[in-house]
């Protein structure tokens, strides 16, 4: 196993929590019989795999998987089972290259907890709109946007940050750098979202939040996850920065008597505007 391969989405989406928020979140933005669909940031494909169980019965779908991230997509084809009648077709590219790789317009667009890395929202919008077809469906979730941490949530991240660093310090003598890439992350809150689809020609289906009770395997697998070591430790190798943030957790949720931690994760179904 390569690097990042070791440190990739695939224990953390595999967790039976995230599989059924993002379950719910299709049937949520109603994505079940459509013909050609687009997983934009596919990863390691958990919602590829819960898009075929959705299409089950499904004739002749395509399935277009896109990430940028080469071991993700050999960790997804590795886990997804072929089926006669819904073909994946993989593609390793940027997203912002979504109109070079897809031909022809599709019936949905399907984007999971990865709209937050693209700095210029608005561009990539005009991209999605541009490979829809008049009904089709642009379904986005995401728990990173200004206010996926609720009230009830700070004082958990406040000490389990400062442990972590400290422990960095301490045990490994190096210290966290700031970060260009993890700067350019945007993140907009729920109005911001919904003007940006409108600005850009979508008519919303439907918005909502939710807030949902991470249990601590969701924190404990999202520290082996390189963008997330990245994002609280920068600079700090990836064997480190899991370690420390593994072991401060268990700490931190024994000393808090936890037995989950909230999060919000926004929900969004949108169509061109016609
Ligand atoms: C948090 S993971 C989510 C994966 C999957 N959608 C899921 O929910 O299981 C985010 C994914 O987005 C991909 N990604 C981030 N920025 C990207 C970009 N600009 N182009 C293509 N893929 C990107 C990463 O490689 C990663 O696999």
């Amino acid at each position: 196993m390569n690097s990042s391969e070791e440190y990739n989405f695939n224990k953390f989406s595999n967790l039976p929590f995230y599989t059924e928020i993002n379950a719910k979140f299709l049937e949520f933005a109603k994505i079940d019989d459509q013909k050609t669909i687009v997983d934009l940031g596919c990863g390691t494909g958990g919602i590829t795999k819960l898009l075929i169980d959705r299409l089950k019965n499904a004739k002749e779908t395509v399935i277009y998987a896109i990430d940028h991230s080469k071991t993700a997509l050999k960790t997804a084809a590795n886990e997804i089972e072929e089926t006669k009648n819904i073909l994946v077709k993989f593609c390793h590219s940027e997203v912002q290259s979504l109109t070079d790789v897809i031909k022809d317009k599709v019936d949905a667009i399907v984007y999971c907890n990865s709209i937050h890395y693209v700095p210029d929202k608005s561009d990539l919008l005009t991209k999605i709109k541009s490979k829809l077809n008049n009904k089709g469906i642009l379904a986005f979730n995401t728990s990173f946007f200004e206010g996926s941490h609720p009230e009830d949530s700070l004082e958990f991240f406040r000490k389990w940050m400062l442990r972590s660093l400290r422990k960095v310090k301490k045990e490994y003598g190096i210290s966290a750098k700031k970060s260009n890439k993890v700067e350019s992350r945007v993140q907009l809150n729920q109005e911001e979202y919904k003007n940006l689809l409108l600005e850009n020609g979508f008519e919303i289906n439907s918005i909502k939040t939710n807030r949902i009770d991470v249990p601590i395997e969701g924190w404990h697998h999202i520290s082996g996850f390189s963008d997330w070591i990245e994002g609280i430790l920068p600079g700090i190798p990836l064997d480190i920065g899991r370690d420390v943030l593994q072991k401060s957790l268990a700490e931190i949720w024994e000393e808090l008597k936890l037995n989950s931690i909230p999060r919000i994760w926004l929900s969004v179904s949108a169509s061109p505007k016609v």
